[in-house]
């Protein structure tokens, strides 16, 4: 029987991993997957990470299960990191969060919950997004539908085209928007832009479900929460997050999926169809990577702490936009590359095509995806010359 399965072939993004580490090339450089690399080229573990860590060891906590939903104190500090303390203890929003095995449980249990229980049967996302929201959508049961989202350059936004693809959305339907730092194109709306989303989303009664992977990579950990907190007052909606990048937790599988409901009743069924939903998949979440978080965020210390490292890495991957578009203008200075300062995050779209990312794995060991997606923080000081001769060459 086993023989009649197909081979599926390797992820587009974890295959390329593999790829990397057999290649025998010394100085192979990684712009492949969304892991925060160092000027060492190296993802340290974050030293807030290290001294919650620690803690936990010195306090001896028990390894019994925890609650479906998490522990109590983890759902509070993720509530109040994602929403505000406003939000939190406002008596006219109801929120509810449950702890989760990294972003990708989130966003599985927020498709589970569309399908099963709100009877969603369709979800918007943008054209392109994260290959992985294809897989998980689709396996929850929901139909897809793509809105337009890039330029004719596929460097930029185009909020026209991303409005006039809704047109066809209907009553009913799920949205799917990334908060911040867009994966895997970099490109965010505008402010403005937000607003005006937020009329169209209310005027067809779709349900927003935001994936926030990466608060405080973009402008800072408040600012980047927004547009949920923005539509949490306006109504009702599901929020995804991940600590895989913002606290370097990548293995630890660590995130939420939270609710905003329009009543305190609706609010504890939704809980009560997380936790069925948590239960039939997984069980409940580990418990080492939430602990650190909760660790983290209820030490005024600690947090500090990370709040200092989170915005270092933010500020390093803004310089190494800059470098990286100063480096490529002296080499190609007939070619615009100011697109790649405007997007935000660890991703970029660099205009790169598809052919030329090939070419810069086969001639130069250098790891890209092919959709032309980079990874900024995969720059460093000693691969930043070699690697923007390698784009010119394939450019030229
Ligand atoms: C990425 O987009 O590279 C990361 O989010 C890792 C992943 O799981 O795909």
């Amino acid at each position: 029987m086993f023989e009649a399965a197909p081979l599926n072939p390797p992820d587009a993004i974890f295959g390329l991993i593999e790829q990397f580490k057999k290649d025998p090339t010394p100085n192979k450089i990684n712009l492949s997957v969304g892991v925060y690399q160092n000027e060492e080229g190296v993802t340290p573990n974050m030293k807030s990470v290290h001294l919650a860590e620690e803690k936990l060891l010195a306090a001896e906590g028990t390894k019994s299960y925890l609650p479906i939903d998490g522990s109590p104190s983890y759902r509070d500090a993720v509530g109040r990191l994602v929403f505000g303390d406003g939000l939190v203890t406002s008596d006219q929003t109801f929120l509810t969060t449950a702890q989760t095995t990294g972003g990708t449980a989130a966003l599985r249990v927020a498709g589970e919950l569309l399908y099963r229980v709100l009877d969603v049967s369709s979800i918007w996302m943008s054209e392109p997004t994260w290959a992985n929201h294809k897989n998980i959508f689709t396996a929850a049961g929901l139909e897809l539908k793509f809105y337009r989202y890039l330029d004719q350059a596929g460097t930029g936004f185009d909020f026209e085209a991303m409005l006039e693809s809704l047109d066809a959305a209907k009553e009913g339907q799920a949205i799917l928007l990334h908060t911040v730092c867009h994966n895997p194109t970099g490109v965010d709306p505008q402010p403005e832009q937000w607003n005006r989303l937020f009329e169209t989303i209310q005027e067809k009664s779709m349900i927003p479900i935001f994936d926030f992977a990466y608060q405080g990579f973009g402008e800072s950990i408040e600012a980047d929460a927004t547009p949920i907190r923005t539509f949490a007052k306006l109504g009702e909606c599901l929020v995804c997050n991940s600590f895989s990048k913002n606290f370097g937790l990548y293995a630890e599988r660590v995130g939420g999926v939270s609710a905003v409901s329009s009543t305190q009743q609706a609010s504890q069924a939704i809980q009560s169809q997380i936790k069925k939903m948590i239960r039939m998949m997984y069980s409940n979440p580990p418990l080492h990577g939430g602990a650190i978080v909760d660790t983290v965020l209820n030490d005024q210390q600690l947090r500090q702490v990370w709040e200092q490292e989170l915005g270092e890495m933010r500020q390093r991957i803004a310089q190494l936009r800059d470098q990286f578009v100063a480096a490529m203008k002296e080499r190609l200075p007939d070619r615009d590359f100011e697109y790649i300062r405007r997007q935000r995050g660890m991703f970029s779209y660099s205009g790169l095509l598809k052919e030329q990312v090939i070419r810069l794995r086969e001639e130069h060991a250098i790891y890209a995806l092919e959709s032309g997606r980079i990874n900024i923080a995969g720059i460093n000081h000693k691969n930043i010359d070699r690697l923007c001769d390698a784009i010119a060459q394939v450019m030229s």
